[in-house]
């Protein structure tokens, strides 16, 4: 075995196989392996604050300036993390950001958590995943291992990944399984979900190769304590679909049904699901709202969609739970109008004060909320003023494909804001909102969450999606 001037091992056959594998295994058993995180946002930071936690030395690459920027003076945006847990591990030199890929020679396990968004007719946009993938590339040698985490169509790792990194081993001799590793490891973390985190939340790992699988799931169990392994990047990457579409399928059920009970009247769909939660097995509850957000929901389905067209195949139930769900932000518009036109105001002069614009409640999470489309087509309505409130979203526009944003006024909650709206209309049932004073001072209240529930008000003038009486 000779030493190269760069310090790597050259070696050859079956010993640079052991040697590869079996070094990798040491270093993140002894934590000396050096964590690289790609992409900061909900899903990374997360993450690198994690194995920066354990004791890796962990260095978070994202092209945000800014947010390179933040990390480095120790400065969290992520309201699941407390600014305790990000400045304890950058002061200790634990965890680091940085603006470019020039360290990643350095780093020995990778994570890539960039965004998997999807392009204006509804295909995978996996340029990102292409990029970073690219730019890991360009520093490859042996030793590293690759996980990307994030949220795409099955094949991804090795019809997408695989070659691009391929093409780099190539002209540095080295093979993947042998020399450098592979794997998929979907992301679960529930931003704003303080049961159920990173550390206690099991995930599943399919890597290229038993060794890429092996590896992975070693890396991964330094932070999670349950690890499930699968024979594939495509089975992992095909589950995480499954846990997705499953939500958008049923959260269109119960938004379907809530329009039932609205039309049967006097049979509200919250006290169904109460009543049906009571059965101890095979009934999981969801509950109807006005509509999907996010960056997962509305967007992962179509990845699937798009593979199956490849295949001639119709995934109807992804079809049907999105044209239900995105039909709900135009059923709670027809509420707050039928709400306006009961109060002595023209739709033109009334004033409609959205609460909640995060897509789901305890998050500042804005992406595809249902917010968007309920203020587009208020105004589309004619209704000329339009406020907001929430209290983890500082400031906000609705945006909708080929039109402008609509920049929308924040107000602060209080009696005077409230009884000056004609309606307000609930969102986002975020924990920080004063309910009991919306209920007495808000003229009127479109309530899409039952976020009333345990408040005591006035019925007359709460408009409950799926209450019996929308
Ligand atoms: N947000 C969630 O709750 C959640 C949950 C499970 C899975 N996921 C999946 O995880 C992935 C990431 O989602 P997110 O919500 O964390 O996205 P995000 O937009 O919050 O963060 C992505 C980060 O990647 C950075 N980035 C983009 N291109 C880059 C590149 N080439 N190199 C380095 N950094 C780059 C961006 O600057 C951004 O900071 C997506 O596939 C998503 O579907 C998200």
């Amino acid at each position: 075995m000779n030493q190269a001037s760069n310090g790597v091992a050259e070696t050859s056959g079956p010993e640079l196989q052991m040697h590869e594998t079996h070094k990798l295994r040491q270093k993140i058993d002894r934590r000396t392996a050096r964590i690289g995180v790609v992409g900061l946002g909900y899903v990374g930071l997360p993450l690198a604050v994690e194995f920066a936690d354990t004791g890796f030395h962990t260095t978070g690459i994202d092209l945000s300036t800014e947010r390179v920027q933040q990390l480095n003076g120790g400065i969290n945006y992520n309201e699941d993390l407390s600014d305790q847990q990000v400045q304890h591990v950058v002061e200790k030199g634990l965890l680091q950001a940085v603006d470019d890929y020039s360290i990643s020679r350095e780093l020995d396990v990778f994570f890539v958590c960039v965004p998997t968004p999807v392009t204006a007719h509804k295909d995978p946009d996996t340029s990102y995943i292409e990029a970073a993938t690219q730019s890991i590339a360009e520093h490859l040698r042996p030793g590293q291992l690759i996980i990307l985490k994030s949220t795409t169509y099955p094949g991804t790792t090795e019809e997408v990944v695989r070659p691009i990194l391929e093409e780099a081993a190539q002209e540095e001799g080295l093979t993947l399984g042998r020399d450098f590793f592979l794997a998929f490891s979907p992301e679960r973390i529930d931003p704003g979900n303080q049961q159920f985190t990173t550390a206690n939340t099991p995930v599943v790992v399919g890597g290229m190769t038993p060794a890429c699988t092996e590896l992975a799931t070693l890396a991964m169990g330094q932070v999670v304590a349950d690890v499930h392994t699968v024979s594939s990047p495509k089975v992992a990457e095909m589950e995480k679909l499954l846990e997705n579409i499953f939500r958008s399928v049923n959260i269109a059920l119960v938004n379907e049904l809530a329009q039932l009970c609205d039309r049967i009247g006097d049979v509200s769909m919250w006290e169904v699901v109460e009543a049906a939660a009571t059965k101890p097995f095979g009934f999981m509850p969801f509950y109807p709202g006005p509509g999907l957000g996010g960056h997962c929901i509305p967007i992962d389905p179509h990845y699937l969609s798009w593979v199956a067209r490849k295949y001639n195949f119709e995934t109807s139930f992804i079809t049907l739970a999105a044209r239900v769900n995105e039909a709900m932000p135009f059923y709670v518009v027809d509420a707050v109008v039928r709400a306006i036109s009961h109060q002595p105001v023209r739709l033109s002069d009334a004033k409609v004060l959205v609460l909640g614009v995060a897509f789901k409640k305890n998050v500042d999470d804005t992406r595809h909320s249902p917010a968007h489309t309920v203020v587009k087509l208020l105004r589309d309505q004619g209704v000329e003023t339009i406020r907001y409130s929430d209290p983890h979203v500082s400031s906000f526009q609705a945006e909708s494909p080929h039109e402008d944003a609509i920049p929308v006024e924040r107000v602060e909650v209080t009696e005077e804001v409230l009884a000056e709206h004609d309606v307000a209309v609930v969102l986002t049932d975020h924990d920080a909102f004063p309910y009991q004073r919306i209920a007495k001072h808000a003229p009127a209240i479109v309530d899409a969450r039952n976020a009333l529930e345990h408040i005591p008000h006035n019925r007359d003038k709460i408009y409950l999606l799926g209450g019996g009486d929308f």
